[in-house]
């Protein structure tokens, strides 16, 4: 399983040690949470960060998957991916015009995903499948890192597993984000999602990274059982 760590509660006065921690870690895949104010109650950054991390990412191989938590997404798309996205994920219930976003993202050559809400069933996903290269399945009401892992969502990315393999879109990633941390990521794996974002688990201060992205391993150990609670 590929651990995402979200930056969004990272010592951002120095962001680039912060990253680089997780890339000396072994981390390859970034997650970039882009709010604007108004699709969440909150605001975050923009392009000029993804910009600023695009050479470090290089350095290290890494991939930077931007999270845009926006309205109207698609006027931010080519901007995205100018400052160095691999891959854009635009949530469903911001982008009226799924498909056509979708096949913006994959036309500027980045990898494109859809996210859901917890509120927003799994079949507001269904028509886009087969487009997808990612789907996001929201574990906690976006906005702010350090939520509670909302465990009822793990039936839609269990849904997401079975209706991907039985299309046979096992390329298409799933990823879950929100509220991942040593102790759920576990039943994330179990359901079938094989992207965990990692925000406050890997990111808070006081914490040293690389043992905070070993203990997230060590919980993914084959023989080591999910915590029941959360499966
Ligand atoms: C939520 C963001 C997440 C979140 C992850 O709005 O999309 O990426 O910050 O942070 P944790 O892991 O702390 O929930
Ligand atoms: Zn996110």
């Amino acid at each position: 399983m590929e651990i995402a760590p979200s930056i969004l509660t990272a010592d951002f006065t120095r962001l680039g040690a912060e990253v680089e921690a997780a890339f000396e870690a072994g981390i390859r895949w970034l997650h970039l949470d882009v709010m604007d104010g108004r699709f969440v109650p909150n605001i975050s950054f923009g392009p000029l960060v993804v910009q600023a991390l695009r050479p470090l990412a290089d350095r290290y191989g890494a991939i930077l998957d931007a999270h845009l938590m926006i309205v109207e997404p698609e006027r931010y798309v080519e901007a995205f991916v100018a400052a160095g996205c691999d891959r854009i994920t635009v949530h469903v219930e911001a982008s009226p015009h799924l498909h056509r976003t979708i096949q913006q993202i994959k036309a500027l050559g980045a990898h494109a995903g859809a996210a859901i809400n917890p509120g927003t069933p799994t079949a507001a996903l269904e028509a886009i499948l087969p487009e997808l290269d990612l789907a996001l399945v929201m574990t906690v009401n976006p906005g702010f890192g350090a939520q509670a892992f909302l465990p009822g969502c793990l039936a839609k990315v269990r849904w997401l597993r079975r209706e991907l393999d039985a299309r046979g879109l096992r390329e298409v990633a799933i990823q879950v984000d929100g509220g991942v941390n040593a102790t759920t990521i576990g039943a994330c794996r179990d359901a079938g999602a094989n992207v965990a974002v990692v925000g406050s688990a890997i990111y808070t201060r006081g914490q040293d990274v690389a043992s905070a992205v070993a203990r997230l391993r060590a919980a993914l150990e084959p023989g080591e059982p999910a915590v029941s609670a959360w499966s």
